[in-house]
């Protein structure tokens, strides 16, 4: 008899944003004629930029000539844009990364779920709450977390992170081995100080833990203090795995283009104590896994960083986050207290009710969509978040509209 993988019935109801798809839907559906504003899921709207765009076509037309086509393209990436990553996101910072621990993929939210299957089933894994769900769901399935009473797993070490922490996780007191981080933070926006980030690494170091760092929102930071990347900090290099998308900094989310490193000096060991290199484990298990981004893709992302592709590239975030600034000053009039929406293209505003409510009183009475934070965790309960990736536009009547109701 054919049996499922009983971890997968641990799993919560829905993928948080299938259930706001379908709530949305439904309310569309029942309410043909009212413009609904979608300031849920943190999807790009503004188009790809005219560098990547041109880069693409090039690309395809080469896909279309013999003496240019290629096949099956490397699994970690081509070499061309793993050098461009190197230099750019990271020499350029003054970190040294080698094109070879890079590894080119199709999302961050791939590799933040795929990433915990190189490591052994029974050790502890510290997530925040709240957390981008594919952190958490995906250890459910690995079968890591233990069963689910109320409104947690038990073998998992939650870090709560509220007003009282400035919305960063604190080091749990108990030891664990796998630690979930991301900033700017995706629910609250939150942002690290370095100083924090050394806290971190260093407690990696000491308790031989591996950090999995979740940087997808990099680009949205404004702030010259704050750490673009965890390598700033020493001796990551040794217990960090770095990840990063070019889906909101290069409006790439229908295009598919992203990337994690994995340093050579990054190990886990085995039960007999031995070190293994998670660089190898990682590309032996991409090599197995994985086929590859597209070379046209590719192409498109490598252009992001041509002069032209970063001046553009830059001005689309610079719209998105004048969509933010909009946000925050439409909660500072409304009298909502908020964190995020200064160096990242979210808003994570205290409603001081449940939010799964409050999502639906804004829906159907204001025709707009945000995300319900008691979908990222407990501790979102009495939280939504706005999203800035929109137009200005829109947004800019999406805070009317509020402004009407409340
Ligand atoms: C979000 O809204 O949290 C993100 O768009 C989800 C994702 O990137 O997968």
């Amino acid at each position: 008899m054919i049996k499922v993988n009983e971890h997968f019935l641990k799993l919560q109801s829905s993928y948080l944003f299938s259930e706001i798809a379908r709530r949305v839907n439904a309310y569309q559906a029942d309410n043909p004629d009212m413009s609904v504003i979608r300031l849920g899921i943190g999807d790009a709207t503004q188009p790809l930029c005219p560098a990547c765009l041109d880069a693409f076509h090039a690309a395809v037309d080469e896909m279309g000539r013999e003496a240019t086509f290629r096949g099956y393209g490397p699994e970690q990436g081509y070499e061309f844009l793993r050098e461009k990553i190197a230099r750019y996101d990271y020499g350029e910072r003054g970190v040294e990364i080698s094109p070879g621990e890079i590894f080119i993929s199709d999302g961050a939210k791939c590799d933040t779920g795929n990433f915990q299957e190189i490591f052994a089933v029974d050790i502890k894994v510290a997530i925040p709450d709240p957390v981008y769900p594919v952190y958490l769901d995906t250890n459910v399935m690995a079968g890591r977390t233990g069963s689910f009473d109320n409104g947690r797993y038990g073998d998992v070490v939650y870090m709560d992170c509220t007003a009282d922490n400035g919305f960063l996780p604190d080091i749990p007191d108990e030891p664990v081995d796998l630690v979930y981080l991301c900033f700017p933070n995706n629910p609250t926006g939150a942002v690290p100080t370095r100083e924090y980030l050394a806290r971190w690494v260093d407690y990696a170091r000491e308790n031989r833990a591996v950090i999995l760092y979740d940087a997808a929102y990099e680009a949205f930071i404004r702030d010259d203090a704050i750490p673009r990347t965890i390598y700033e900090i020493n001796g990551a290099k040794e217990v960090a795995i770095e990840f990063r998308s070019f889906s909101k900094t290069a409006g790439f989310t229908g295009t598919r283009c992203a990337f994690c490193v994995v340093p050579e000096d990054c190990v886990a060991y085995d039960s007999a104590g031995n070190s293994h290199h998670l660089h190898d484990l990682w590309n032996r298990r991409q090599a197995t896994k994985f086929n590859g981004v597209s070379y046209p893709v590719q192409r498109a992302a490598e252009a992001v960083y041509s002069p032209d592709g970063r001046k553009q590239t830059r001005e689309m975030i610079d719209r998105y986050m004048a969509n933010a600034d909009r946000i925050t000053a439409a909660m500072d009039e409304l009298g909502f207290s908020y964190t995020g929406g200064k160096n990242s293209p979210y808003v994570w505003v205290d409603v001081g009710t449940d939010s799964w409510e409050f999502f639906d009183t804004l829906l159907t009475k204001a025709g707009v969509v945000c995300t319900p934070g008691g979908g990222f965790g407990k501790c979102g309960n009495r939280y939504v978040r706005f999203s800035a990736f929109n137009n200005y536009k829109n947004v800019d009547e999406a805070m009317n509209r509020m402004a009407g109701i409340f």
